[in-house]
């Protein structure tokens, strides 16, 4: 039987070495805050209840969570002294819980819910993801012995033997509650950085003849955002894995290290996605579905057998339904596009309903901005709208109806009529050839005008 959860995310850090005014766990990683992905991970274990810690700028961050989760409880400390006190900062919230607090920091991304999954289930009071450093740096190494974990040596305040250690601490921890709120009273912050170490929990819970376990996880999943280029190594982990994972899930991409995704892309079996294709956060891509070649695409939906682009763009509320066909240079924004439209080339679909079957021609633009407010356009089942024609809303194309090349439509058309709207053309016989011959003696006597001069 599974236990009771609660999450606890720190997030009060400051992030100086990020060099910018925005909160380090608020910069975006594949579409969403870096704070947003821990949450989404430490979700998947269905927590009881989610604290998070926060500190620096704490109201936008504390703004960033509640658009996450609105149930989230956000708590301060207000002077960051350190991991183990912003746990401290918790305890209130997890008054009358009773269960296993899996911590982890709101500046690490890349955790996977597995590894939660498997700190929340293991039997020993207190639990440890533990991973192989390649490059050892500056992370806490775990002292074990024959009985298991013993303590946990943080880089600044262990001895040279110590520093040898290979497997480190990767942060996230799981502590059954209420012994975490015992151990972090007993905590204290006499070592080299003066400040209240969580890893202090593991000694403190040995001490007292506890239990403690290493869970072991991968390195890419302890990477923290400290700096642009560790969000940079983020994205790129990031993307590595969502890539592998539509390969596995069965989307066929043609050049899969081209093809960049959001946080929340959803793409069902057998899609294919060329070459150059960027995932704005908000796509789902019915199964069969094909995007072409350099495609941009944000808050749409693509649904089965539809084709998009090349050199598409599709916008929030863009929704595709079966087999429309969106070819290249179109962009479509907040439009309804039913069943078999097709709108193959150079054209602009904004604020829109386009019905079942209807054909937009080439250049078709729905001009539906007056300077002030946003318009829209409706048009019917199996319309034909003729190239170039400028569609100027609030405006209805009824069903079946034509609208000729060229016009500039700024009235209803009812349904199966045709819309001529352009001047009528008048052919003149010979006026070309007079014409030139015209220009060609105005050009002689200019010629002549300046050699006098
Ligand atoms: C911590 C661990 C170290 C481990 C490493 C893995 C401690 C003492 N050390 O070190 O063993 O190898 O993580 O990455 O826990 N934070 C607060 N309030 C504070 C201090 C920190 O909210 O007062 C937050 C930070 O914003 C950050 C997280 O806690 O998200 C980790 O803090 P940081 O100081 O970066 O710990 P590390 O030095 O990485």
């Amino acid at each position: 039987m599974s236990r009771s959860t609660a999450l606890v995310i720190l997030a009060a850090g400051q992030g100086t070495r990020m060099n910018s005014d925005l909160p380090k766990v608020l910069h975006k990683l594949a579409g969403a805050p870096v704070l947003a992905h821990a949450m989404r991970a430490g979700a998947q274990i269905e927590p009881d209840r989610t604290i998070v810690v926060t500190g620096h700028e704490a109201e936008q961050v504390e703004q960033a969570v509640r658009e996450f989760d609105e149930a989230a409880i956000c708590v301060r400390q207000t002077e960051q002294l350190g991991t183990g006190h912003a746990v401290a900062q918790a305890l209130p919230a997890l008054e009358g819980f009773s269960g296993r607090v899996i911590i982890l920091y709101g500046d690490t991304p890349l955790v996977r819910p597995e590894t939660l999954q498997a700190l929340a289930d293991n039997p020993a009071e207190i639990a440890i993801t533990g991973f192989h450093a390649a490059d050892p740096r500056r992370y806490g190494r775990l002292i074990t012995s024959d009985r298991g974990l013993e303590r946990i040596v943080e880089f600044k305040d262990a001895k040279d033997e110590e520093r040898a250690i290979s497997l480190c601490n990767g942060g996230m921890m799981a502590v059954s509650y209420p012994l975490l709120a015992e151990l972090l009273a007993e905590m204290k912050n006499d070592n080299a950085a003066g400040e209240y170490y969580l890893t202090d929990l593991v000694s403190l819970a040995r001490a007292r003849g506890a239990q403690a376990a290493v869970v072991m996880c991968k390195e890419d999943e302890v990477l923290g955002v400290d700096t642009r280029s560790q969000l940079a190594r983020a994205e790129a982990l990031f993307q590595a894995r969502a890539r592998a994972e539509a390969l596995e899930n069965g989307v066929t991409l043609t050049a899969p290290e081209t093809v960049f995704f959001a946080f929340d892309t959803v793409i069902g079996r057998d899609a294919i996605v060329g070459p150059n294709v960027v995932f704005g956060s908000g796509v789902t891509v019915e199964s069969g579905a094909e995007i072409r070649a350099f495609c941009h695409l944000e808050g749409c939906h693509i649904s089965r057998g539809a084709t998009v682009g090349p050199f598409a763009r599709l916008r929030p509320g863009a929704e595709l339904a079966e087999d429309v066909h969106v070819g290249n240079f179109v962009e479509i924004k907040n439009a309804i596009l039913d069943e078999g439209v097709k709108v193959g080339h150079l054209s602009y679909l904004g604020d829109a309903h386009v019905g079942e079957h209807t054909n937009i021609g080439a250049g078709t633009i729905t001009c539906n901005y007056d300077g002030v407010m946003k318009h829209r356009t409706e048009i019917g089942a199996r319309a034909f709208i003729g190239s170039d024609t400028m569609l100027v809303a609030p405006v209805r194309i009824g069903a079946g109806a034509f609208t000729a090349t060229g016009s500039v439509i700024t009235q209803d058309v009812p349904a199966e009529a045709l819309a001529i709207a352009r001047a009528r053309q008048e052919n003149k016989p010979g006026f070309a050839t007079r014409l030139v011959e015209k220009l060609k003696k105005a050009k002689a006597a200019r010629a002549a005008r300046r050699e006098l001069n």
